[in-house]
């Protein structure tokens, strides 16, 4: 079949080279893709919010099945309005609708979806751009750490954690004046802070039928160590020790079927990726955060683990068909290390030449901010690349995904040295 995959980063590259792989894909278009992603299929300069365009590359290529990546044209509804035009109606699409895609777009009500089934998260209260002084003065109230969500997307950006009130009481002004992240902050929540480790569960359901995919941990500050600010993620590791059977059974009865039926209940009709972020206390499970998509650069490290045909999965997944299906999952350990323009989160120089691409042998290298230029590949984000090491054991992984690295450089190129490191322990 034509498949359309949306989206241009690290995890649309590791998501293109894992649909290449499937003899049910004939031809794979990215839009808009980059550097990386134009070797596995062919890059469409459509921008992912253009969803007229979109549409219109599907019909005139015959795509039968559309994959999405990143969580804004869902939440901004690209499968509402394939459905609304008669002429697209019958293409299937990866990805849920905009009600569904609320449970990443806004905290407040992912929150309360939560809470509504009974599933187990941080205690929150919701206080809005009027609530200024109450939100304020229940910092007084509540002990500290202090964790303070903006309700609406943020780039991963959205969340505070201080033990410092003057902070807190800081930036939750400037996110209820709208100050910070605009419209996305005039709504916070203040959450109960969770000390545990964190761990990411994957699924994809049909609404009724799922499969989990390989769990992942990310890394998601800048600093060795865990040190320094938040960035979208620096690093990957899969499988993670410490969700084994009887963890990964909580996850399953304590979660994953409750959101099911909570959408069910709630008349979701819910197609695609459900990215769970969870923090293990003292061996049970709660939730974080839900995402509509996977994660960047989670997927790096799950999609060379999945044996199985992606792209069966993504077409039962999309056309209600996955009941019963059980996918394979390689024993062997993944560890993404992702190679950062320097001075990112923050300012960073762009179109720097990448060297040594074509050195790295063992490793798999998934391109995220790149473009090609002149005959050469050149840095064009933050997150450049993600090279990712396979081994049967995690050391053997980290090895061969930091042999990758040290084959490619370029002017101010950052990595996190650690990646893995924090759960040699848990072995
Ligand atoms: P989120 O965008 O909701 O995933 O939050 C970003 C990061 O903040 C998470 O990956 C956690 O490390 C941290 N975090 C979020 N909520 C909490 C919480 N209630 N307790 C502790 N850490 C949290
Ligand atoms: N790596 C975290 C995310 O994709 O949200």
């Amino acid at each position: 079949m034509n498949i359309l995959l949306v989206g241009s980063g690290g995890r649309e590259h590791a998501l293109a080279w894992k649909i290449r792989q499937s003899s049910r894909c004939r031809q794979l278009y990215i839009a808009p893709g980059n550097a990386g992603t134009a070797r596995e299929g062919i890059n469409v300069s459509i921008p992912a919010d253009d969803f007229p365009a979109l549409a219109d590359f599907c019909l005139k290529e015959q795509i039968q099945l559309v994959v999405v990546g990143p969580e804004a044209p869902l939440v901004a509804g690209l499968r509402d309005y394939f459905e609304q035009r008669t002429d697209t109606q019958h293409i299937a699409i990866v990805g849920p609708g905009k009600a569904g895609a609320r449970l990443e777009g806004s905290k407040n009500f992912s929150k309360a979806f939560m809470l509504r089934h009974h599933i187990p998260t941080a205690r929150a209260r919701t206080f809005s751009s009027s609530q200024l002084n109450e939100a304020l003065a229940y910092l007084d109230e509540i002990p500290s750490p202090y964790v303070i969500k903006a309700d609406g997307l943020a780039a991963g950006k959205g969340v505070i954690i201080t033990s410092d009130k003057r902070e807190a009481s800081h930036e939750l002004t400037l996110m209820l004046s709208g100050e910070k992240f605009g419209n996305a902050g005039t709504t916070v929540l203040i959450e109960e802070h969770l000390s545990g480790i964190e761990l990411s569960v994957f699924i994809l359901t049909d609404g009724t039928g799922y499969v989990i995919l390989p769990e992942a941990k990310d890394y998601k500050r800048i600093g060795d160590g865990d040190t320094g600010p938040n960035t979208g993620g620096m690093g990957a590791v899969s499988p993670v020790p410490f969700a084994d059977t009887v963890f990964m059974k909580k996850v399953e009865e304590r979660i994953i079927l409750p959101t099911l039926r909570g959408l069910q209940s709630e008349n979701i009709s819910y197609r695609g990726f459900i990215f769970i972020g969870l923090m293990n206390v003292k061996g049970n499970p709660y939730v974080i955060e839900y995402n509509c998509r996977m994660g960047d650069p989670e997927t790096q490290a799950v999609m060379p683990r999945i044996e199985s045909d992606l792209v069966d999965l993504l077409w039962k997944t999309a056309t209600g068909t996955l009941d019963k299906t059980s996918i394979r999952i390689s024993p062997l350990t993944a560890v993404t290390v992702v190679m950062a323009a320097g001075g990112y989160p923050g300012d960073f120089k762009k179109n720097n030449v990448i060297n040594g691409l074509d050195k790295v042998s063992n490793a798999l290298c998934f391109h995220a901010g790149t473009k090609q230029l002149n005959g050469n590949v050149v840095t064009q984000g933050g997150r450049v690349l993600a090279v990712t090491g396979m081994g049967n054991n995690l050391d053997e992984a980290r090895k061969t995904a930091y042999s990758g690295v040290s084959e490619i450089s370029w002017t101010d190129a950052y990595f996190r040295k650690d990646i893995g490191m924090d759960i040699l322990r848990y072995y």
